[in-house]
């Protein structure tokens, strides 16, 4: 095992856990007047450590206003007011229900035009420099391994750009999107190199059905058909699993 993992009895112990962590980066952050630069992600495994923040912000005053986030990916196109979209998502799950300035959280754009997307992205990392990178990275992991949208083949030093999504990506997302033919093929990601350079790393898995990509990812060979497995790679990133997606390490 080459990836620290911690292993709950369930997913909403472990979003409890996690979201600790988060505030207690936070704070810390506050009393030496610094923003908190978050790497945020979408999909349902984050779902619970967003519902964990927003009672952290309501019931016990915990403040976003020294945090800046950047969401991981966003599907292209995509209508920011649509249902399907990353925006709406972070919007209805966090941002709207704390404190965190409108100017301070990012989610790609997926209005772009073809000819905007590369100095879009460009700058996108440009703004994450310039706040000195990343502090901590939440992350899902897809079925086929992916981080972000970076679908196997990901280059470990991949940029943030457009992406073609996997057919198994597609399928999994068509549920969402009434049907194959309604879902997005592209995306535009943050690329592995950002999540990479992130200071920490925390990964969240749930359910016995990320338990084999899971087992891949943290024990078998580095490899960029399983982009999660370059967390091996990392210096300071974890796993945090419930006990069925831990169920074959
Ligand atoms: C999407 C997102 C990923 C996410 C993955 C897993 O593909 N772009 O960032 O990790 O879904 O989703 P879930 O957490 O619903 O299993």
């Amino acid at each position: 095992e080459n990836i620290n993992t911690v292993v709950f009895e369930n997913s909403n112990e472990a979003s409890k856990a996690v979201a600790q962590e988060i505030a207690t980066l936070i704070q810390a952050k506050q009393k030496v007047n610094s923003p908190c630069i978050l790497g945020l992600a979408t999909g349902s495994s984050p779902k619970g450590l967003y519902a964990e923040l927003v009672r952290l912000h309501k019931e016990e005053g915990l403040s976003f206003k020294n945090v800046i986030s950047f969401n991981l990916d966003e599907y292209y196109p995509m209508e920011p007011n649509s249902i399907n979209s990353y925006v709406r998502f972070m919007k209805e799950l966090l941002f709207d229900h704390v404190d965190i300035l409108p100017e301070n959280y990012h989610v790609p754009d997926g209005l772009l035009t073809k000819e905007q997307i590369a100095d879009y992205c460009h700058d996108y990392e440009a703004k994450i420099e310039a706040l000195g990178g990343i502090d901590l990275q939440i992350l899902g992991i897809g079925g086929n391994g992916h981080i972000g949208f970076n679908e196997s083949g990901s280059l470990q030093n991949s940029k943030t750009r457009l992406v073609a999504l996997d057919h198994i990506t597609r399928v999994a997302a068509s549920k969402d999107f009434s049907g194959l033919s309604n879902t997005p093929r592209t995306a535009i990601t943050l690329g592995v190199k950002k999540i990479m350079e992130a200071k920490q790393v925390i990964l969240m898995a749930w359910g016995e059905g990320k338990a084999n990509i899971i087992k891949k990812s943290v024990e078998d060979e580095v490899t960029n058909q399983i982009p999660a497995s370059f967390l091996q790679e990392h210096n300071n990133a974890i796993f945090v699993l419930d006990k069925e997606a831990s169920s074959k390490l």
